[in-house]
């Protein structure tokens, strides 16, 4: 016997370590501020743990049904209903996923062909593009524009072509914190109605739009809900990135086709969170006070970074700020985007996310990315170490 492990060719020979866990490693090893992956560093509501808790000494901890268990599907449909103005069946357009990236990978599994293309709108989340990849789609990068990370529709439609399956978008928009206005969901409404492009609407970040703003869900459109698989993420809204579950929401012969995937993909998400969930979300405060929340910590480190040659870019959503670095007085602003946020890690003590993470061919404009979902003492601590800058 000669035991080996057979060679075989990479599906995906390009594909590193995300940025997030290299710089989250050296914000370890470097006792630094973790300002870098997006995720609270506090505690979720107690009654949410109690309710799970309580699921679990009920003795629900079998499988629960493969869309996902009723009063959960039921709850996220009269949500949506009462914010969007939407009705979405829950027996037949909401299931229940492992998570918004489990969510997206099964959409696009599900609906990119071989030779399909896919406009991401860039920066944009990593995940969009290994999954379109997986899937054997053709990858179509439009950019937003720099500096303001606002849409731009020539370009948009100057990327439809007869081969176009999909375009993603994600509003409020990691990492720039930029929300889509009615203005710019209407006009994508505009340049979609004519073709057979579906929509993958990313809208993990929907509980964290900052006044005046508003969040503009694909649902409150009726030619964009038609077309659109809208994500959404509990981590996100109910501070439990780690408990990974979500839901898609997308009309009956679109969930249809999702569906199918589903099951022999995740097949069934677990049952006491998702009964905790429903129940938690009987009340609406939660989610109606996310953005007063995460405005108070938007302004606290706002005032901070005020204080330094940081450039602060706006921040109308999600709990990131990104800032311009190009006026500081550091020779190290000149190293790239990427090893500067390893020298601000390391000398520093502040983990911070380069954009150019975000983009296929690394396009440096000297903006990096902080996410203030952190308690105050720790952006106290992050602002009294970048005041140094
Ligand atoms: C834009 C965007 N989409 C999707 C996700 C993934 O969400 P989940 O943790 O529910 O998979 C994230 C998480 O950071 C995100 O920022």
């Amino acid at each position: 016997m000669n035991p080996r492990t057979p060679a075989f060719p990479s599906k995906t020979p390009n594909m590193g370590t995300t940025i997030f866990t290299v710089m989250s490693a050296l914000a370890t090893e470097k006792g630094a501020v973790n300002l870098g992956q997006g995720f609270p560093d506090f505690a979720c509501d107690p009654q949410l743990l109690d309710l799970v808790n309580d699921a679990m000494r009920e003795g629900l901890n079998q499988y629960p049904p493969m869309t996902g268990i009723a009063p959960l599907r039921e709850a996220m449909s009269a949500k949506m209903q009462a914010l969007y103005g939407r009705r979405y069946d829950p027996v037949s357009e909401i299931t229940v996923t492992a998570g918004a990236t489990q969510a997206i990978l099964t959409t696009i599994l599900a609906i990119v062909h071989p030779g399909d293309e896919v406009i991401v709108l860039e920066p944009c989340y990593d995940s969009y593009v290994p999954n379109i990849e997986l899937a054997g789609g053709v990858v179509v990068r439009v950019p937003l524009t720099p500096g303001s990370f606002r849409p731009d529709f020539d370009k948009i439609q100057a990327a439809i072509t007869t081969k176009t399956r999909a375009i993603l978008i994600n509003s409020p928009h990691n990492p720039s914190g930029m929300v889509w206005t009615r203005d710019e969901m209407l006009r994508l409404q505009e340049i979609l109605d004519p073709t057979n492009v579906l929509l993958i609407s990313d809208e993990v970040y929907e509980h964290m739009v900052y006044a005046p703003g508003e969040h503009w869900s694909a649902a409150r459109f009726e030619g964009l809900a038609a077309r659109a698989f809208i994500v959404s993420s509990f981590g996100k809204t109910y501070h439990v990135t780690g408990w990974k579950i979500g839901t898609v929401a997308a009309p009956a012969p679109l969930s249809a086709e999702f569906r199918k995937v589903h099951q022999f993909n995740v097949f069934t998400v677990n049952t006491p969170m998702q009964y905790g969930l429903a129940r938690y979300m009987a009340d609406p405060r939660p989610y109606l006070e996310l953005p007063a929340f995460y405005q108070r910590k938007r302004d606290l480190f706002r005032a901070g970074l005020a204080q330094t040659q940081f450039k602060l870019l706006p921040g109308e959503g999600t709990y990131f700020q990104c800032v311009d670095i190009s006026g500081l007085s550091v020779p190290e602003k000149n190293l790239g985007e990427a090893e500067f946020c390893k020298w601000l890690t390391s000398e520093i003590g502040v983990a911070a996310i380069p954009l150019s993470a975000f983009y296929g061919n690394g396009f440096d404009q000297q903006v990096v990315r902080f996410c203030f979902a952190k308690r105050d003492e720790t952006l106290q601590l992050a602002l009294q170490r970048l005041a140094r800058l």
